[in-house]
Formats: C-alpha cells, structure tokens, sequence
C-alpha cells in the first residue's frame, strides 16, 4: 500500500512536470518562435501558398509551418532526446550542412537565424519538448496529408 502511494505520487508529480514544460515550451514558441513558425497550416492553405511561389517565386510566410518542421526532424532524429538535443543545437548554431529539411525549403526561405542564442537553456528545453509533443504524425502521415 505504501508503495502504491508513493507511484501515485510520483506519477502526479512526474506528469504535472511534464505538463508545466509543454505549456512553458508553448509559451516561449509564441513570443520568440511564432513571428515566423505558423503552428500549424491545413492542407487548403498549403496550396494556397504553393500557388503564390508558382505566381510570384515567393513564399507568403517566412518559415515552414512547426507541424511540418516536428514531423520532419522525427524522421532523422525520432527518439525524444536526439530531438531535442537537435533541436537545441540547430537553433543556437543553425547551418544548412545539419538542416534536414527539403531543400527547397532553404530555397525559398533561407537558413534560420540564431534565435536560440536570446533564450536560456530552460526556454531551449522547454520548447524543443514543446516541438516533439505538439504533434504526432510521422513525416510519411504528414506528407500523405499535405503532399508537396
Ligand atoms: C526569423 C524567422 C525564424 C524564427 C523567429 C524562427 N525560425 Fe525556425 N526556421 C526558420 C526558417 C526560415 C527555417 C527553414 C530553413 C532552416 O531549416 O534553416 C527554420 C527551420 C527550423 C527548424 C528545422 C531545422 C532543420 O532541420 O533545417 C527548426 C527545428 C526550427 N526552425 C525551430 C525553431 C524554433 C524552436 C524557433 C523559436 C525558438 C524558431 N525556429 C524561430 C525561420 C525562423
């Protein structure tokens, strides 16, 4: 019995963190992430914007959308540490020689610039696990949903 309440314990305290680094994660995308990072775009939205780059060479929006970007990185880096830690890095120090997006991404919107380096560790961590558990599609779910 006495065990019992000590998991039960644990587990309230073990998911109410985890809760509170998924809403601080949500809290640094909005004010440091979202100017260019849409959180997510509907696949109807996607083929507008395709249409404007056929129209004009030019995207509309300055980032991939993060549902595409999580999606993506799980596909090189699919266990949540390695994400995370990639994550860190790329915004600290982001190259095209680490980026694995499409290329054409770097086509249309350049390489990333060092947003990492104006946040603390804590706001890198909390957001990369903010990044990993927004969402679930792997790329090939993504993908079949907003075919590119
Ligand atoms: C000034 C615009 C801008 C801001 C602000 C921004 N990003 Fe980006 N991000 C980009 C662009 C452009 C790309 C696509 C090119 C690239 O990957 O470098 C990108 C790509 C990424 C990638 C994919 C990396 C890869 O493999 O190529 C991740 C992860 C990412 N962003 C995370 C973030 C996070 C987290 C934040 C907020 C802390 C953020 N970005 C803020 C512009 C931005």
């Amino acid at each position: 019995m006495k065990a019992l309440t000590h998991l039960a314990v644990l587990l309230v305290f073990t998911f109410s963190f985890a809760d509170q680094l998924f809403e601080k994660g949500y809290e640094v995308f909005k004010k440091s992430c979202s100017t260019c990072h849409r959180e997510n775009m509907s696949p109807q939205e996607i083929a507008k914007i395709r249409e404007t780059v056929k129209k004009t060479g030019k995207p509309p929006i300055k980032a991939p959308p993060m549902s595409e970007v999580s999606a993506r990185v799980k596909k090189f880096y699919p266990t949540e540490e390695k994400f995370i830690a990639f994550v860190k890095d790329y915004i600290t120090n982001p190259s095209r020689e680490k980026g694995v997006c499409l290329p054409m991404a770097y086509k249309l919107f350049g390489v990333m610039p060092p947003i990492g380096r104006t946040l603390s560790e804590e706001e890198k961590e909390a957001v990369s696990y903010w990044l990993y558990h927004r969402f679930s599609d792997s790329w090939e779910e993504f993908i079949k949903k907003h075919p590119h």
